[in-house]
């Protein structure tokens, strides 16, 4: 079966889809024919979509991924560059939540939407690992603070450079300084040897962070979770990633407890232009 289908009826034969594929598999060599896949086409589809998703007259459909399955995007919701810089400028960190947990369809909206950010090659490989409960939490946030404890006594100039002293004194004095009392962590990961995993992970994550802002909710990166998933064997026991994967970022999720009302402010952007 081939890759996509042309309806003659709708093709313009204009070329965009050709021009469009990013690994060069749409051929028209003759003009006045619809577009077609090169021999071999299916080895090197990364099944992105543009093809379908960039002509205008929906002539293109693809094999893996129908036409009535991908939804028109609609004017009437794009967003003003105004309004897109209020919103990237006003996201914040959120450290302080409410107690209350969210639902089970509001963490699997949060990582829907995160599915959408680039990953090299469209390879999507990530999984995902929730985990829920302030008991539970709390037991992760102890081996978190264990591994800070290690990390003073073996490696001091790191921990100097990490504040590591002062916060494991904000832990013992009753502070959760590891989650900030955050009723959810969600976890990107995937196989060690994924060369795309680390970028797709960190921009996943980014894209849920501000999915998380969009639909009134807090999220902060967990980078001390994260260190101590990383480097720290009893955290990755307590953990229990699938064998072989690696946490790729950790990111706390909840209901935000204050509001923001100014937006702060930001280096200036060192740039060189050539
Ligand atoms: C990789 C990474 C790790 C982070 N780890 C933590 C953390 O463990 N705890 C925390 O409170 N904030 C953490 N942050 C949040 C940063 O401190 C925050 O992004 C920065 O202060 C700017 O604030 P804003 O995100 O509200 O603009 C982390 C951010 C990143 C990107």
């Amino acid at each position: 079966m081939s890759i996509f289908v042309i309806d003659e009826q709708k093709c313009h034969k204009d070329g965009i889809c050709v021009a469009e594929c990013p690994v060069r598999i749409i051929e028209m060599p003759d003009p006045e024919a619809p577009p077609r896949p090169i021999a071999g086409a299916e080895e090197l589809c990364i099944n992105c979509g543009h093809c379908a998703a960039v002509c205008p007259h929906g002539a293109l459909s693809l094999a893996s991924m129908p036409l009535d399955l991908m939804p028109a995007i609609r004017k009437e919701l794009e967003i003003t560059p105004e309004q897109a810089e209020q919103f990237l400028r006003s996201r914040r960190s959120i450290r302080a939540y409410k107690k209350e947990e969210l639902d089970r369809a509001t963490l699997q909206k949060l990582i829907e939407l995160a599915r959408f950010a680039p990953s090299g090659h469209n390879s999507q490989p990530l999984q995902w690992l929730v985990i829920s409960g302030r008991e539970q939490l709390k037991a992760l946030g102890g081996v978190v603070v264990e591994w800070m404890r290690w990390v003073i006594k073996e490696q001091p100039a790191m921990a100097a450079l990490m504040h590591l002293e002062r916060t494991v004194g904000g832990w013992e004095a009753g502070m959760d300084v590891v989650l900030r009392n955050a009723p959810h962590v969600v976890i990107a990961h995937c196989e060690k040897e994924n060369r795309f995993g680390p970028q797709a992970g960190t921009l996943a994550l980014g894209y849920l962070e501000l999915a998380a802002f969009s639909l009134g909710l807090g999220a902060c990166w967990a980078g001390y979770f994260q260190a101590a998933s990383l480097f720290f064997p009893p955290m990755q026991k307590a953990l229990g990633l699938p064998a072989g994967h690696l946490p790729l970022g950790c990111m706390m999720v909840g209901k935000p407890k204050f509001h923001y009302h100014r937006l702060p402010l930001r280096n200036q952007p060192v740039i060189t232009w050539r």
